[in-house]
């Protein structure tokens, strides 16, 4: 058996990670052309446990003709040897047709048809092993699935909510994660810091405005902050499958789904993620909090939903939605956020940072 040496990008080197941390399990490695089609057409891998998202190696052509050739490849990033995969099958697929059923459009504009498009044309199936970790920015964040296990057995939690959010916090989050708090032993806040759209929130300013959030608003003995280093995919009803599987591999007996989870512009409906969730709920293992939008509402004084506040649908203008797209764009333009939609205090610890995500990763 020969060894082809094959450069990866950061998004592959953070899904040979994820894979050998167990983040992704069932899934041990690169997915073969057969878990693929599986996965795309039918949301589970072969054996039939669900499972939402292709876990892809992508290569150019000549990569793939030298990954054909020999039954290993060695994966290097930044020069150094990091991980290797035992080739199982090589194989391409009707891009357009995987994009429409895994994002629901073909439409480039959609950021994770953009980069799925742009992706190299072959695949590459396999066993993979991560032979090195590379150290990033956020890594003094990052725990693995073992790590938080521990944690939360130390830390006595037997019931664990996971959230996952690409944004710094706004009152709604807080809500949601503090319906959960009522209900459950421990928070795991799981910012996703892995390559995301251009002029969505910086990983630093998200860690620094939940560190205040936690340190100053939430009962932090009951809130672990940790990061998850994978790429958005936005892929809505799908990803939150996903999310939900890999929350419990890093322990969480219990997921949040809030409002167009994973979402992008308006490809999804806002709910459609409860719905896919419900589907597969009883075969993950992992209960699923569905929480409907909250909102400020003025005659309320606070931040409700519709099964808690009587004024809702009622036009009575009381109702001011929170969305994580309008907040951005008001911040980028540089006005004021009122504090009923998000924290001064947290407004205060990002102050000094670069908010954004300038360009495309
Ligand atoms: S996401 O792309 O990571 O889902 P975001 O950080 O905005 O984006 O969301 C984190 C979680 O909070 C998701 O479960 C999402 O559905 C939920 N969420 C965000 N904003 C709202 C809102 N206004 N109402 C209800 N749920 C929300």
């Amino acid at each position: 058996m020969t060894t082809a040496t094959i450069p990866i990008n950061r998004n592959q080197y953070l899904e040979l990670e994820k894979i050998s941390f167990g983040a992704f399990a069932p899934v041990s490695g690169f997915m073969t052309e057969r878990e693929f089609h599986s996965v795309v057409n039918e949301m589970r891998l072969p054996d039939g446990q669900p499972f939402p998202l292709p876990i892809v190696l992508d290569l150019a052509e000549e990569q793939a003709a030298e990954a054909r050739r020999a039954g290993m490849i060695r994966l290097v990033f930044q020069n150094r040897p990091v991980g290797e995969v035992h080739t199982e099958s090589v194989y391409r697929c009707d891009k357009l047709d995987v994009a429409e059923r895994v994002f629901g459009t073909t439409d480039v504009r959609h950021p994770g048809v953009a980069a799925f498009m742009s992706a190299g044309n072959f695949f590459v199936g396999g066993k993979a092993r991560l032979l090195e970790r590379v150290e990033f920015e956020f890594s003094e964040y990052e725990l693995t699935p073992e790590e938080t296990r521990a944690r939360f057995r130390e830390l006595g939690w037997k019931t664990v909510a996971g959230f996952q959010t690409r944004n710094i916090p706004h009152r709604a989050h807080e809500y949601l994660q503090r319906l959960a708090l009522e209900q459950v032993d421990g928070l795991f806040i799981q910012p996703l810091v892995g390559q995301k759209k251009r002029g969505d929130f910086a990983p630093h300013a998200i860690l620094a405005a939940y560190r205040t959030l936690v340190d100053q608003f939430l009962p932090a003995q009951r809130v672990l902050l940790g990061v998850l280093s994978t790429f958005m995919r936005y892929a809505g009803p799908r990803e939150a499958v996903f999310h939900a599987i890999i929350r419990k591999n890093y322990g969480c007996t219990h997921f949040i789904v809030g409002r167009d989870h994973a979402g992008v512009g308006s490809y999804y409906g806002k709910y459609d993620a409860h719905e896919l969730t419900k589907h597969f709920e009883p075969e993950l293992g992992i209960r699923i909090f569905r929480f409907a939008g909250p909102f400020y509402c003025s005659r309320c004084d606070g931040i409700a939903t519709e099964r808690t506040c009587p004024h809702a649908g009622l036009n009575s203008g009381t109702i001011q939605d929170i969305s994580g797209t309008d907040l951005r764009a008001i911040l980028s333009n540089g006005r004021q956020i009122p504090p009923e939609i998000m924290r001064p205090e947290v407004l205060a610890s990002i102050r000094d940072f670069d908010l954004f995500i300038t360009q495309e990763e």
